[in-house]
């Protein structure tokens, strides 16, 4: 079964063809980051323009990629939701037409799931039930993976996502949008100031139970910087000192999630995911609690069309049929169970 994916949930138009023998046959993506990063943050409507203007040549590429036609696909999968609704549309309603005109089922994938299932690509023996670390722009959550479309939510942040702590904290000190990967580049540097920079906190690290705070850490950063002098030694420090706190808070919090659970496989998804000093932090940790820890690989950690086109065949796969003409695109969907 050839299904492709198709993902717009936010600045990324991400196309993917899987097929369930012959695993991943083609991946592209069109990313929008220079269209917003001078504004700080993604444009809604501009995201939206820009998907409309990629798509079609995406689906072109990928075809060609994967040397099939259009005729040879079984199944369109995409994105339905959560993220910008303008954005989904655009995908959403490509997919649902592209199917209409092959006769062939277009299935909506749920992005954070998508997320959640993207490590399996590269990792086969990854097997329900697992434990999964969900650390992306919008979301910082310990998920109890039961099964396919069965999730029970075990943590989640009061505040910010830690992606938005990374970008947040970058742009405060001038670097660009999206400032983790930056965060990371300069946490690895050997550059230091001469000067002591007060200790960052790990905010509810001595609390009981699996809940995560960003904004204080966040807000700490900003004074050290603030009180710093400001250069690219100081923004070095700054980084490291900031991700440091951040790796400590995961090892700590996921540690403990796998203890009081019981599972023994920690699935890491969404973009922070790629950060290297979480991957060898959390690695070290599930070794000591005899647990397997899987990364999808670091380009899909963001956001990508292949998880979209994987999550779309497990549900094909498992009986799931969209007959209907619907176009689904929902800005909030909830991904947990109803009983968690
Ligand atoms: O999952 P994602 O692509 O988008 C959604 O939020 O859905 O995650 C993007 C986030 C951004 O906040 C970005 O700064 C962060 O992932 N990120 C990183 C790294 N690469 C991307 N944060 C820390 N270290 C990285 N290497
Ligand atoms: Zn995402």
């Amino acid at each position: 079964m050839y299904v492709l994916g198709i993902e717009s949930s936010c600045d990324e138009t991400a196309i993917a063809i899987y097929h369930q023998a012959q695993g991943l046959l083609a991946h592209v993506i069109h990313s929008q980051i220079a269209t917003h990063a001078r504004y700080g943050g993604v444009v809604p409507e501009l995201a939206s323009r820009d998907h409309i203007q990629h798509v079609v040549a995406l689906v072109d590429e990928a075809l060609r990629q994967a040397e099939l036609s259009k005729h040879d696909l079984n199944a369109v999968a995409y994105t339905a939701g959560p993220g910008l609704i303008g954005a989904l549309l655009v995908g959403a309603s490509f997919a649902k037409s592209f199917a209409y005109g092959l006769q062939i089922p277009a299935i909506a994938v749920h992005h954070l799931e998508a997320h959640l299932l993207a490590a399996m690509l590269d990792n086969p023996d990854i097997h329900f039930p697992f434990l999964a670390l969900l650390v992306s722009g919008g979301h910082t959550q310990l998920i109890h993976a039961r099964a396919l479309g069965d999730y029970v939510l075990l943590g989640d942040t009061l505040d910010d996502a830690v992606g938005e702590a990374f970008d947040k904290t970058a742009k405060c000190m001038g670097l660009p949008y999206p400032g983790g990967p930056h965060i990371a580049r300069l946490a690895d540097l050997k550059v230091t100031s001469m000067d002591a920079l007060p200790p960052f906190p790990r905010p509810m690290l001595d609390k009981p139970g699996l809940m995560f705070s960003f904004s204080g850490l966040k807000t700490h950063a900003l004074r050290a910087w603030q009180s710093s002098r400001q250069d690219d030694a100081a923004r070095a420090d700054i980084s490291r000192a900031f991700q440091e706190a951040i790796v400590d808070i995961f090892r700590a919090k996921c540690a403990r999630a796998l203890e009081e659970t019981g599972l023994n496989q920690l699935v890491i998804a969404g973009g922070v995911g790629a950060n290297r000093a979480l991957r060898s932090a959390l690695m070290d940790m599930s070794k000591q609690y005899n647990a397997k820890v899987s990364f999808p690989r670091s380009e899909f950690c963001t956001d990508n069309g292949a998880m979209v086109a994987y999550a779309g065949f497990l549900h094909l796969n498992a009986g799931e049929k969209d007959a209907s003409l619907a176009i689904q695109a929902k800005a909030r969907w909830p991904l947990m169970s109803p009983t968690s």
